[in-house]
């Protein structure tokens, strides 16, 4: 019944790849600079959008249709929880042959009515957004069922949800129990849930997902409270699927007397069809690779450019970047192409409430930081000491490795722009969004230099085909 691959998508991809600039080896690249990007690209399916169409569709009596799914293993996972507690899962569909490596479509069959305990744990592997999600929505059902993933998963934090989903009736109980501890492997032990409003104490898309998901089982309204509003496409999902979600609170960055506020109750979904929209948090890395690389030009999309998600396109624009947007509308998810070209960037400040709109940009965003002129300061990142790996030290590490000058204060990274970076060699600890902008690091480096990026499977989780698609534009 698991479709999760025995050879991994990056291995079956790329056993035999080796590249002029792009070379790989087992688990390790190497990248020689020197290349400038040109031409066009679609990147895949956006992952935080896919999780969540996966969930509601899984909750929607009927077929509902998913088209271009990224083919990371974070998304397969969710796939296989919800076909492992009995929702249907049709993959046989004509799949698109133009590129390497292709999303997915398939059709979801859903319902409560079909939905059973899974006989074994549901294994999330890398996916915090699975795991979080996945525990929110079985919340609401009367069943015990244990949560594993892999070793990075199994350190991240899950009080932030144990802590509401409990206020709502279910017990979720991890290593360490409930409290800044909990940690998986998880028991959550469901049923009948009663509606909070919550204001969660850090800013987090996941955690606001998993309390919405609940609130589609519990009785009376389930409210979530955010200061700055983190993407919303738990909001977009369950629109498109026909549930009645208010909203309130205005939006404008920077304003923390601006409570956005978002409420259910529960209610079941209608089967949909959608087309999910390219990457924004992927198309950054050719975004940024084409306004560091002299002579590149490079058209992406479409992708998502809801205005959560495409922080990281104003702090470039900001810093001098050559960016074109194109939006071509969309009514509950804006989508466009960008078109970014090389040009000299200076440095710049991201507060805190910025970084919501690109929290996942970081390591990207500091590669341009570390060519452009100037001191960049980028504030408020203590999130990301919990996200796939130390993502705000290994951020500092990884524009160091490549003989750039940064470091930590607190919870800000302070990034002395350098005329030309290095070739260096930096591993991934198991980080995609490392890898990825190690990847970047080395192509930007002194002509000729050789980079090492080791621990390159960890792309396996989202963008398998990052390499393939990369060297389609260099
Ligand atoms: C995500 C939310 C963000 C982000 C993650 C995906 C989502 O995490 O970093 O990659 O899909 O909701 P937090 O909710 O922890 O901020």
């Amino acid at each position: 019944m698991s479709t999760l691959r025995t050879l991994s998508r990056y291995e079956e991809t790329y056993r035999i790849i080796d590249m002029k600039a792009l070379s790989i080896s087992g688990g390790t690249m190497e990248v020689t600079s020197g290349a400038s990007i040109h031409g066009s690209l679609a990147v895949p399916g956006d992952k935080s959008i896919a999780h969540r169409a996966i969930m509601v569709a899984s909750l929607a009596p009927g077929k509902s249709l998913l088209r271009g799914l990224p083919d990371g293993d974070d998304v397969a996972r969710t796939v296989c929880s919800v076909e492992k507690i009995g929702v249907g899962i049709d993959r046989d569909l004509p799949q698109p042959e133009n590129n390497l490596v292709q999303p997915r479509n398939i059709v979801i069959e859903g319902g409560r009515d079909r939905m059973h305990p899974p006989s074994s744990p549901l294994d999330m592997g890398n996916s915090g957004t699975g795991m979080r999600l996945m525990v929110g929505l079985l919340s609401g059902f009367p069943w015990t069922v244990e949560f594993i993933g892999d070793q990075s998963l199994s350190k991240r934090p899950m009080d932030r949800i144990a802590i509401p989903l409990g206020k709502m009736g279910a017990v979720v109980t991890g290593h360490g129990g409930v409290g800044n501890r909990c940690h998986p492997p998880l028991v959550v032990v469901g049923g009948h849930l009663r509606g909070i409003d919550y204001a969660p104490p850090e800013p987090s898309a996941q955690v606001k997902a998993a309390i919405l998901f609940a609130g589609l089982s519990a009785d009376g309204t389930t409210t979530v409270r955010e200061h700055v509003p983190t993407r919303r496409h738990t909001e977009e999902i369950f629109k498109i699927a026909g549930i009645p979600v208010r909203i309130d609170g205005d939006s404008s960055l920077g304003r923390p007397d601006n409570i956005y506020t978002v409420s259910v109750n529960a209610a079941e979904p209608s089967p949909f069809i959608i087309d999910v929209p390219g990457d924004p948090s992927q198309a950054a890395f050719f975004i940024v690779a084409a306004s560091i690389l002299p002579e590149s030009e490079l058209y992406v999309g479409p992708i998502y450019l809801g205005q959560d998600r495409t922080g990281f396109i104003e702090v470039l624009k900001r810093m001098g970047a050559d960016l074109t947007i194109d939006a071509t509308g969309g009514e509950l998810m804006p989508l466009g192409y960008i078109k970014a070209g090389y040009s000299r960037l200076n440095a710049t400040k991201i507060s805190a409430e910025e970084v919501i709109s690109l929290v996942d940009e970081v390591p990207i965003l500091a590669i341009a930081a570390a060519v452009a002129e100037g001191v960049s300061v980028f504030e408020g990142l203590g999130e990301l000491r919990v996200k796939e790996s130390n993502r705000l030290e290994g951020t500092a590490k990884l524009v160091n490795s490549f003989g750039g000058d940064a470091h930590v204060e607190g919870d800000n990274l302070i990034i002395r722009g350098t005329k030309s970076l290095e070739g260096g060699e930096v591993d991934a600890h198991g980080d995609h969004r490392i890898a990825m902008a190690a990847t970047v690091a080395g192509l930007a480096a002194v002509s000729g230099d050789h980079s090492i990026v080791t621990g390159y499977q960890s792309i396996d989780s989202s963008y398998p085909g990052f390499v393939n698609d990369l060297s389609s534009v260099l």
